[in-house]
């Protein structure tokens, strides 16, 4: 019987349908295992599905000399060396489209929370502040409604948060390596604009690209400089595509009005600076965390680690 490795807790409804078939090691405790860790447990096992907080990489994949196949619960993979994967011939899968919309979601529930300041008012209920029942001038806001939307990156959930500017009458721009082609963006009402452009108009910027060294720091300083004063950042993509140091000193100098950040440079761990700010609204990394999008994705996952481990092209490669 082949043997597999869920590196992290899964649903277990997943784990009895693995273990149907397969030998399961499954680390039901979630404790995220260190590299040396996962490699010494990954000795003798074919199947690893793991998570975008398990890093694969090159010394992992060296240990593993059975492995076969990396099954990442995730549609990023930028936690494991598909180059050194690929060298030993193990083949890479990620799980693209079924989180989509859940993501777009959670990206606006982010905008809107720091458009209208939610999170703030919240806490101010809460800490029993709340002494004066309606004041002209309290909380206000920015408005979202008929505002620019700015979309960097138009793939599948930029096209997805694309869609749902539409009930708010707003323009939405985007950039993209690739333009889309025109009946498309007609389509989803978009036009495209270039980087600099996009981010000196819009009211809202939207990041939505995969992480790569071409996309590291993609929004730094000189980006968030040429922001509007009143725009709202909104990160829901991955950490390190945001250059969290610049942009927490454009916050403390109100260079920019807001942000919503659902993900971060080394998270766990958060900007310090994050902490003290109140016009960032503060999730981690739950963009595709409803239960049905994350059990869609345990079940695409095992979809791809079976269908390698028999012999079977997968149905979402990635090498
Ligand atoms: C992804 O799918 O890449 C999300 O970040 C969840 O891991």
């Amino acid at each position: 019987m082949k043997k597999v490795l869920i590196a992290r807790g899964v649903f277990p409804e997943i784990v009895e349908a693995l273990a149907r078939r397969f030998d399961v090691e499954h680390n039901a405790e979630d404790r995220p295992w260190a590299p040396d860790e996962l490699a010494r447990r990954l000795a003798g096992k074919q199947g690893l599905m793991a998570t975008v907080m398990d890093k694969v990489d090159a010394a992992v994949i060296e240990a593993a000399t059975e492995l076969k196949v990396i099954s990442n619960i995730a549609v990023g993979y930028n936690n494991v060396d598909v180059a050194a994967a690929k060298k030993r011939g193990i083949r890479v899968t990620n799980t693209p489209g079924v989180l989509d919309d859940t993501t777009a979601d959670l990206t606006w529930a982010l905008l809107m929370a720091a458009a209208r300041r939610i999170a703030e008012g919240d806490a101010h209920v809460r800490a029993g502040d709340w002494k004066v029942a309606f004041g002209v001038q309290n909380f206000l806001g920015a408005d979202i409604h008929h505002a620019t939307l700015g979309i960097l990156g138009m793939g599948r959930i930029g096209q997805a948060v694309a869609r749902r500017a539409s009930g708010f009458d707003m323009r939405v721009i985007y950039h993209n390596r690739t333009r889309l082609p025109e009946e498309r963006e007609r389509t989803l009402g978009v036009t495209y604009a270039g980087r600099d452009e996009l981010l000196a108009q819009s009211d809202f910027v939207v990041v939505m690209a995969p992480y790569s060294p071409a996309t590291h720091h993609m929004i730094g300083a000189a980006e968030l400089a040429r922001m509007k004063p009143s725009a709202i950042l909104v990160n829901s993509a991955r950490g390190g595509i945001v250059d969290d140091a610049a942009l927490v000193a454009a916050l403390k100098d109100k260079r920019i009005a807001g942000a919503g950040i659902d993900v971060f440079e080394g998270e766990p761990k958060v900007h310090p600076e994050y902490l003290e700010l109140r016009n960032v609204v503060l999730t981690p990394h739950i963009g595709s965390a409803s239960r049905a999008t994350r059990l869609n994705m345990c079940n695409t996952a095992a979809a791809n680690l079976t269908a390698v481990l028999e012999g079977r092209e997968p149905p979402n490669p990635v090498n």
